[in-house]
């Protein structure tokens, strides 16, 4: 099909459909610098380049669809969380956002620790080399073979979230003749502004136990009881793609109270307290994220403050970004197949990917931006939704998004802000099969999961 062979979707503001869509932007060749990983440009042709590879030779050398991660721009915003917090804090990367062994060697390397909350998530820390002690295992049902794993492997800490495991915890320690620092998990009650399915510090939810009726304290005062458990904090995490900071800190001012209520109960000052992640990217361009080094301030601040109007030694802070680290730091390149105009509503763009790469706009009506990277164009913009291949009509990549009206099948376009629970939250739908993370950095490329191929698939079906 030729590139003007399809008559071009609807164009102006006045005649949109409902939607997200604030209307097309000024230039559709320009990338929002907010949105894409830092080493993302036009090469002379117009053809995108990311870490010095441009996107042709990636589609060529490892097909589509593919998650392409900028390594440089991982390791440098890894390292601004690392040094805003300092020497007196500590960040966990939440392994949940996005995890694999270089990964894990990056993190190792910058500085950083590491959050755990499966077997699975252990398992592939452990064997990149990330030290036991800087590993933080969560979960709101963590199994007895997973206590025992990560107690043997000896993890810095284990976050408990729930009275059974306070004693679960304590009795795998005291099989293993191992004492085990432990925080415990508390709802504050903020309702975070963010999607009801990541907002996490509400009491009407699973995890966590509720500061409201003093069930907190007494799960504080039953594992202060316990020998086998060194109780070294408290913890809270009030949700995910957060932008407003004011719930973090009412969080903070809760965990500091009951501090402050243990100190006066128990007369011990736990020396840590765990803010968790949460912390919100760009998707698109009225999106405006807080900076690392402006969210460990107020954070600091607020905590420091507390403390010294509680009269407690200010605990050792710690953090859980994920989703603020991996999540600008990649985009998912596609190749376009079919293109189906629909006038006076919009086009759809059929991509050889769809929601088993990308599930986050089926489940929680995320927003995304795409860009046509293969080459540039000035054709007019029409408004298009980025669709899969899968035998679903919810199978949407993009909801509302401008492109140029001349795309054509063989264009290769990208979605960017993917490095954040996209291929950790892949699945195998219609047994299509889940694409590889690409790391590029200083001209080379270099695969770090590989594509899942129709033999991975029928090792599992064994029957
Ligand atoms: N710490 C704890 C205890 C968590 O549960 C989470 C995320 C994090 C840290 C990291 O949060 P982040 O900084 O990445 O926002 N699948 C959803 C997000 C679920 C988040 C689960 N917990 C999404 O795609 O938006």
């Amino acid at each position: 099909m030729s590139r003007s062979a399809h008559p071009a979707g609807p164009r102006h503001a006045d005649v949109l459909p409902e939607g997200h869509y604030s209307g097309p932007p000024a230039d559709l060749n320009t990338l929002d610098a907010k949105v894409w990983a830092q080493t993302v440009a036009r090469d002379a042709e117009g053809t995108v380049t990311v870490g010095g590879v441009d996107v042709k030779t990636l589609a060529e050398q490892h097909g589509t669809p593919a998650y392409i991660l900028d390594e440089a721009d991982f390791r440098a915003r890894a390292r601004a969380w690392r040094g805003a917090f300092g020497a007196d804090a500590d960040v966990f990367y939440a392994g949940k956002a996005f995890l694999s062994r270089a990964v894990v060697r990056w993190l190792h390397e910058e500085g950083l620790n590491l959050d755990v909350c499966s077997g699975g998530e252990l398992a592939t820390a452990l064997s990149a080399g990330m030290p036991a002690d800087r590993i933080a295992f969560h979960g709101n049902n963590k199994s007895k073979d997973e206590i025992r794993r990560a107690i043997e492997a000896g993890v810095g800490r284990i976050v408990l979230d729930s009275f059974q495991e306070i004693v679960r915890v304590a009795h795998i320690a005291q099989e293993l003749g191992k004492r085990q620092r432990v925080q415990i998990r508390i709802t504050v009650g903020v309702e975070a502004h963010t999607h009801e399915f990541i907002a996490t510090a509400h009491e009407d939810q699973k995890f966590g136990i509720p500061l409201a009726g003093g069930q907190a304290a007494e799960a504080v005062r039953r594992a202060l009881r316990l020998d086998w458990l060194e109780v070294i904090g408290i913890h809270s995490h009030i949700g995910s793609q957060i932008f407003d900071m004011s719930g973090f800190e009412v969080a903070a001012h809760r965990v500091v109270g009951l501090l402050k209520d243990i100190r006066d109960e128990h007369g011990v000052e736990l020396p840590e307290i765990d803010l968790g992640g949460g912390l919100g990217i760009a998707y698109t361009s009225d999106d405006d994220p807080r900076e690392p080094h402006e969210i460990a301030k107020a954070l600091t601040e607020i905590v420091t403050r507390e403390c010294e109007a509680a009269r407690l030694r200010t605990p050792r802070i710690s953090v859980e970004p994920g989703r603020a680290i991996v999540g600008p730091t990649a985009f998912t390149l596609y190749e376009v197949g079919t293109i189906k105009p629909l006038d006076g509503l919009r086009t759809y763009v059929s991509v050889d990917g769809g929601m088993s790469d990308n599930i986050r706009t089926a489940l929680y009506d995320a927003e995304y931006s795409v860009a046509l990277v293969s080459r540039t164009s000035d054709a007019e913009p029409m408004l298009a939704r980025v669709v899969g291949k899968h035998c679903e009509s919810g199978d949407i990549v993009v909801k509302d998004a401008f492109l140029p009206s001349d795309l054509a099948p063989g264009d290769l376009i990208a979605v960017p802000a993917t490095g954040a629970y996209c291929r950790s939250m892949a699945s195998n739908y219609n047994h299509v099969l889940r694409p590889p993370v690409v790391a590029v950095n200083d001209g080379e490329s270099r695969v770090i999961v590989r594509r899942e191929t129709e033999d991975d698939l029928l090792r599992l079906d064994v029957g």
